[in-house]
């Protein structure tokens, strides 16, 4: 068997991470007298690996997930009012086997976007589908989807992500036919896939959001609170951290 042969049927198999390595993994196995089954076991190894990298990097784009936002660079001691123990908790993603929502409420700069961006990023390591949205992005979907005739809408596609995640709840009021159109959303999802969403307002708020219609709020709410992970972050905005910091600096200078 030569060894061109072999590298012919990878690239039929588009092993082809593995095909640039297969020169120097040969050497090593010869030199480290490794058994073929351990060469073999070597090669699935890095293949596997490679295929996981790609899939991961590929995922990360589709999503939309704005880069760097990692849960093990969020700072918890910054932000004492987050339940670091709630959060290890959901980063096993359990909540989207069992289809949960989880909600982080609180002012600009305490970190909301950052955590649910960096549940989405542990999701898609983990396997899941996900797909990042600012509110106005999601409206701009729903509404694109709503003109399209009902025959020719694909049934799933309001749950064909496990996760969504939805940011900024509550800077944009919506007017009657968006609040019909995120209510849709909300329940076509409902015990079906997961959805994290961010908003700077308190629940009492919701109602201004979701153009004066109570009913529609509540059966929102009613929906995204039934079995929810919910946080209330109430603390210092982190993009105001430093202004803070000199702030405290000037003022202990003048005493
Ligand atoms: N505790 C933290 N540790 C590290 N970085 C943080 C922390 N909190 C916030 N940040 C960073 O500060 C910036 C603002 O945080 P983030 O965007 O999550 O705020 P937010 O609560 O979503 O605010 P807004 O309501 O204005 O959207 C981001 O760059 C984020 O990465
Ligand atoms: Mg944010």
């Amino acid at each position: 068997m030569s060894l061109e042969k072999i590298q012919k049927k990878m690239e039929h198999l588009k092993m082809t991470h593995t095909l640039d390595l297969l020169s120097g993994m040969i050497d090593d196995a010869v030199k480290g007298k490794k058994s073929h089954l351990d060469f073999f076991d070597s090669i699935l190894t890095a293949e596997i690996q490679s295929r996981e990298e790609s899939r991961i990097a590929t995922s990360l784009k589709v999503s939309g997930l704005p880069k760097g936002m990692h849960l093990d660079n969020f700072d918890f001691l910054f932000q004492p009012s987050i339940d670091k123990a709630k959060v290890d908790n959901l980063s096993t993603c359990d909540f989207i086997r069992q289809r949960e929502n989880v909600l982080f409420f609180g002012p600009p700069g305490v970190g909301k976007t950052h955590l649910a961006v960096g549940l989405g990023i542990k999701a898609i390591h983990l396997g899941y589908s996900v797909i990042y949205y600012k509110v106005e992005e999601l409206l701009f979907q729903l509404k694109k989807r709503s003109e399209i005739p009902v025959y020719k809408q694909r049934g799933r596609a309001y749950v064909k992500n496990a996760l969504v995640v939805l940011d900024e709840l509550g800077y944009q009021a919506f007017d009657r036919h968006e609040t019909h159109l995120f209510f849709q959303f909300i329940s076509a999802r409902y015990m079906k896939s997961s959805t994290i969403v961010t908003s700077n307002r308190s629940v009492k708020g919701w109602v201004d959001v979701f153009a004066g219609d109570h009913m529609a709020t509540t059966a929102i709410l009613d929906r995204l609170f039934h079995k929810a992970t919910i946080f209330n972050v109430d603390g210092n905005s982190y993009r105001l951290k430093d202004f803070n910091q000199m702030i405290k600096e000037s003022e202990s200078d003048a005493n």
